[in-house]
């Protein structure tokens, strides 16, 4: 869980950065979009750095979940009969909602983030238009509502971290004494400040900043 999750943290973290670049304007923006699909060339062939990111990324999100459902199966195993305590913990509380059914949701979202802005089959400007155009159009005020999915699915994105990344931290043995309220702190300001990075972008658009 904790390689898998590393590497779409990673992942999550550069395309933040990315997307920040929409501030800079259209040039900008779209220039970036195209080293992304040139860099290495003529070495390398178009579009390696994305294939390579492509087939990470979707070997990342499967071994993830793969490696989730094969935990809970081993736990529920391990503890047939429920604990007698009603007093809900990490373990059993809304941890295991947020995690599950979050993850899901953020398997929609990306679902639907995909067909919007890379392949913009749901995307008003289309396939053919510049990145910049893409965004720009599928954040308009009139579809707020997908601004709005994407603030809920990003909430959610940032739950999921905050968890994960305390669950790493426990796995790696670092949660003991004094630590703890630190590494818990520094989880919840870590996703909260990502998912806010991201949500700059669409807010910025739905409320006319960037046009
Ligand atoms: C508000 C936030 C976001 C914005 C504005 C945004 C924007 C974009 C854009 C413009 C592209 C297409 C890039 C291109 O064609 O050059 C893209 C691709 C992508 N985004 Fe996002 N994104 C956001 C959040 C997310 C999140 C939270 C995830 C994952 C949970 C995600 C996963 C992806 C993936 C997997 C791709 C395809 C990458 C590839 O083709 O290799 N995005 N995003």
């Amino acid at each position: 869980m904790a390689v898998t999750g590393a590497m779409l943290v990673l992942f999550l973290i550069g395309h933040m950065i990315g997307n920040a670049k929409l501030f800079l304007g259209k040039e900008s923006f779209n220039a970036y979009a195209e080293w992304l699909r040139t860099v290495g060339e003529p070495a390398l062939p178009a579009r390696t750095l994305l294939t390579l990111t492509e087939i990470v990324l979707a070997a990342a999100v499967i071994l993830h979940m793969w490696a989730a459902v094969t935990l809970a199966r081993r736990a529920a195993k391990a503890r047939p009969v429920k604990y007698a305590t009603k007093k809900k913990s990490q373990a059993n509380g809304y941890v295991v909602h947020t995690m599950r059914y979050g993850g899901v949701i953020v398997v929609l979202f990306v679902v639907w983030h995909l067909l919007d802005l890379t392949f913009g089959v749901v995307n008003p400007e289309g396939f053919a238009a510049t990145p910049y155009d893409r965004v720009v159009a599928g954040f308009q005020p009139s579809r707020w509502w997908v601004t709005a999915f994407y603030v809920a699915a990003l909430v959610m994105v940032g739950l999921h971290l905050r968890h994960g990344l305390w669950s790493a931290f426990q796995t790696l043995g670092l949660v003991g004494g004094r630590n703890r309220r630190l590494l818990n702190a520094g989880a919840a300001v870590f996703s909260a400040l990502l998912i806010l990075g991201f949500l700059a972008v669409p807010i910025a658009v739905t409320i006319g900043a960037v046009k």
